[in-house]
C-alpha cells in the first residue's frame, strides 16, 4: 500500500532503525526491491530521479510504481521524487501520484550553480507548502554533497557542482540546520558530511577526517524531530567491483561508505539512505558474468534474470544491516 513517507520515517525513528531509499529506473529494479522487501518483512522508499523519470518515461514510472502497489499489497511502499531541482519538477511528482518529493534547493535550477541560503530557504519552503496541503512528505537539502580529499563537489552522475568549496560548504552547519528546518518545515533533511554520489567516493576506507560520521550527532542534537537522509550512501562492494573487473569492467580503485558507518550514524537520527551505485555495480557484474559464460544467449530475460537476482540481494542485506527486518 502507498504510505506517506513521514509516516514510515517516524516509525523508523520510534523504533531505532533506517530505510534504505534505493533509486530505480526499470522493471526489474523495482521487481528486484519489492522481492528483498517481502522477503526480510522491510518498508519500502522507492525513489525516482529526474535522470529516471526521462528515461523510463513518466507513465512508465508512474505505472511501474503502481505495479508494485498491486503485486505486493501488503508491503508498505513510499513513491519518492530524489533531487527534485526546481518546485515544479515536485509539482509534476506530485501530479503523477509520488507521496514524498525532495526539492534539492542546494543548488540553483540549472543544477550546478551553488544556491544561496535564501534561494534554498525560499524555494524548499515552497515545496513544502505547497506539497504539506496534499500531505506530500517534503526532504530538503542544506550544504554541498561533495568530497573532503578533494574538496570538490561531485557531478559524478552528471548533477551537482564540481567547483572547489570549503569545508564549511560541504558539511551541513548544524546551527543553519536548525533555523532552515524552522523556516521551511520539511520533515527531512539531506546533509552533507562528505559523502559523494556515484561510485568514486573515496580513494581509500574512509576514516573521521574525510567522512564526518560526528556531525551527524550534532545537526541531530539541534533538531531531534527531523529525520536526516544520507545521500551518496553506496558502500561500492570490493566483490562487486572484483566481478566487473574479472568479466571486463573497467573500474578504478574505489571505496565507498562503510556500512558499519552508516548503523553508526542510524543511532544518530539517519533514518533515510540512499542507494544506487551499488544495485548498479550489482546487476552490471551479473550481466557482465552471465553474458561472458553464455556467450550464446540472446534472450534478453536470460541474462535480466541474474542483474535482478544480485540487485535483490544487495537490497536484502541492506535492509537487513540497517534494522527494516519486520518492521515493515
Ligand atoms: O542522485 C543520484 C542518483 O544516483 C540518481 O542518478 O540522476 O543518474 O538517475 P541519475
Ligand atoms: P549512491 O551513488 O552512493 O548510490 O547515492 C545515491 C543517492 O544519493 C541518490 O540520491
Ligand atoms: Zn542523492
Amino acid at each position: 500500500a502507498l504510505v506517506s513517507m513521514r509516516e514510515l520515517l517516524d516509525h523508523a525513528a520510534a523504533n531505532g532503525y533506517g530505510i534504505p531509499a534505493f533509486n530505480v529506473n526499470n522493471l526489474e529494479q523495482v521487481q528486484a526491491v519489492m522481492e528483498a522487501a517481502k522477503e526480510v518483512g522491510a518498508p519500502v522508499i522507492l525513489q525516482a530521479s529526474a535522470g529516471a523519470r526521462k528515461y523510463a518515461g513518466e507513465a512508465f514510472i508512474k505505472h511501474l510504481i503502481q505495479a508494485a502497489i498491486e503485486a505486493y499489497p501488503s508491503v508498505p511502499l513510499v513513491m519518492h521524487q530524489d533531487h527534485g531541482q526546481s518546485p515544479d519538477i515536485c509539482k509534476g511528482a506530485i501530479d503523477l501520484g509520488f507521496s514524498s518529493v525532495m526539492m534539492d534547493g542546494s543548488l540553483e535550477a540549472d543544477g550546478k550553480t551553488i544556491a544561496s541560503y535564501e534561494y534554498n530557504v525560499e524555494t524548499t519552503k515552497k515545496v513544502s507548502d505547497m506539497a504539506h496541503r496534499v500531505g506530500v512528505t517534503v526532504e530538503g537539502e542544506l550544504g554541498c554533497l561533495g568530497s573532503l580529499e578533494t574538496m570538490k563537489g561531485d557531478k559524478e552522475d552528471g548533477h551537482g557542482t564540481d567547483a572547489t568549496m570549503t569545508r564549511e560548504q560541504l558539511l551541513t552547519d548544524p546551527e543553519q540546520a536548525a533555523d532552515f528546518v524552522k523556516r521551511t518545515q520539511i520533515d527531512a533533511l539531506a546533509i552533507a558530511i562528505g559523502t559523494s554520489h556515484g561510485a568514486y567516493k573515496f580513494t581509500r576506507k574512509p576514516t573521521g577526517d574525510i567522512l564526518a560520521i560526528d556531525r551527524i550527532k550534532e545537526i541531530h542534537r539541534r533538531i531531534p524531530n527531523t529525520h536526516l537522509v544520507m545521500h551518496g550512501s553506496s558502500s561500492v562492494p570490493q566483490e562487486l567491483l572484483a566481478i566487473i573487473r574479472q568479466y571486463g569492467g573497467n573500474m578504478k580503485e574505489t571505496y565507498g561508505v562503510p556500512v558499519e558507518e552508516i548503523q553508526e550514524a542510524i543511532k544518530h537520527g539517519v533514518r533515510k539512505i540512499n542507494i544506487d551505485t551499488d544495485i548498479r555495480l550489482a546487476m552490471t557484474g551479473a550481466v557482465r558474468k552471465f553474458l561472458a559464460e553464455h556467450p550464446e544467449k540472446f534472450d534478453a530475460r536470460e541474462w535480466l534474470k541474474p542483474a535482478r537476482e544480485a540487485a535483490k540481494q544487495i537490497c536484502k542485506q541492506r535492509y537487513i544491516e540497517f534494522g527494516c527486518e519486520g518492521q515493515g
